[in-house]
């Protein structure tokens, strides 16, 4: 490790499978800055986020294996950067604790995300449901990361840890850097239902990282479509976003192609959706291949856990010992 690198660090909640939403949005992000010798990186499973709306036990166990699984597929690679499980770090919960005494209630209920879960679970509004984006905000300054490669939708939270970090610079005199969102081409991967983006909540609207070439094919096909041609390309709905996908998984080249058909002799869709999904399963295929090597490497891949949390927790403890004694806690003898 060495002290004139800058320090990255991104986590993706343990709730249900990766789409390619998360791959292009926050994955890719984190590929680039792996292999980026400026970079010191630390990725992290957030399961401690996946308990702030119901959840249930044994799944949670299994789902933040399969995000391991699939960081290391994805081609994180525990030689060059920390590849750990959040609760496996318990210091992250003690630095969230003493963020949440510099940021307001107020502030807190008027995030978008806190808003939209309320809505989705209005049974369930919990301290940790309020407290995230206080949690997220330790998990990237406990390790004094400024670069955080995520989705667009992940801003307002970076937003409160610069809040955050301001506050608590000013009040203790603690360094913490104010982390900026490290942005993707993919940064807002839309939903296929052309509304929103795409979400591992709504049925419909993503493609998994481990979906086969008939899921792709079954998925795209019920994309909805129009007569294919027009005078102008439309600028949202499910044929806009039919063609973002063209766009990163065929390249600027292939856009241009159907862009030009839409406003010329006209796209025929099946055309269009067999090409796409080939390109997305062309994509998807040697990660698919490589998780069933580490499937098959249980062995392998607890050792990455195991040396992942140590390494996280030394750096970690060594953060929160020094705010500790800042901030009045603990004793001194
Ligand atoms: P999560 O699990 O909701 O999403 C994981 C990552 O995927 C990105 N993403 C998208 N990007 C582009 N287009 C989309 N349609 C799309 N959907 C999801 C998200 O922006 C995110 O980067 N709060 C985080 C997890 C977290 C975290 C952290 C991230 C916890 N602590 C500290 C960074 C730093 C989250 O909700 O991820």
């Amino acid at each position: 490790m060495s002290d004139s690198k800058l320090r990255v660090l991104s986590g993706i909640r343990a709730s249900g499978k990766l789409h390619i939403g998360n791959y292009y949005g926050a994955i890719k992000g984190m590929l680039e800055l792996q292999q980026d010798d400026a970079y010191e990186t630390f990725y992290m499973v957030a399961d401690a986020h996946g308990i702030t709306t119901p959840y249930e036990i044994e799944k949670i166990k299994a789902e933040k294996l399969d995000v391991i699984l699939d960081y290391l597929a994805a081609g994180l690679d525990p030689e060059k950067s920390t590849v750990f499980i959040q609760s496996m770090v318990p210091a992250h919960y003690e630095l969230s604790y003493f963020f949440s005494s510099v940021i307001t209630v107020a502030r807190m209920q008027h995030l978008p995300t806190f808003k939209e879960k309320v809505k989705q679970y209005p049974e369930n509004a919990t301290m940790a449901l309020l407290n995230y984006p206080v949690l997220m905000a330790a998990d990237i300054l406990i390790y004094h990361a400024s670069r955080v490669p995520v989705g667009q939708d992940q801003e307002p939270h970076l937003e409160v840890a610069r809040e955050i970090s301001r506050k608590f610079n000013a009040l203790y005199g603690t360094n913490f850097p104010e982390p900026t969102v490290f942005r993707t081409k993919g940064s807002y991967v839309p939903s296929l239902t052309g509304e929103g983006k795409m979400s591992k909540s709504v049925e419909g609207s993503y493609i998994s990282l481990r979906d086969d070439l008939e899921t792709i094919k079954s998925v795209l096909a019920k994309v909805p479509t129009d007569s294919g041609k027009g005078e102008i390309l439309p600028e949202s709905g499910s044929v806009a976003n039919l063609l973002t996908f063209v766009d990163l998984f065929m390249g600027e080249q292939a856009y241009k192609h159907y862009a030009d058909l839409y406003t010329g002799a006209g796209i025929r869709y099946s055309d269009l959706k067999a090409e796409l999904a080939g390109a997305i399963f062309a994509e998807l295929q040697p990660f698919q291949q490589k998780r069933a090597e580490l499937v098959a490497n249980p062995t392998y891949v607890n050792k990455v856990i195991v040396e992942g949390a140590a390494k996280a927790t030394e750096v970690a403890n060594a953060t929160v010992d020094d705010v500790r004694s800042r901030i009045g806690m603990g004793y001194t003898f």
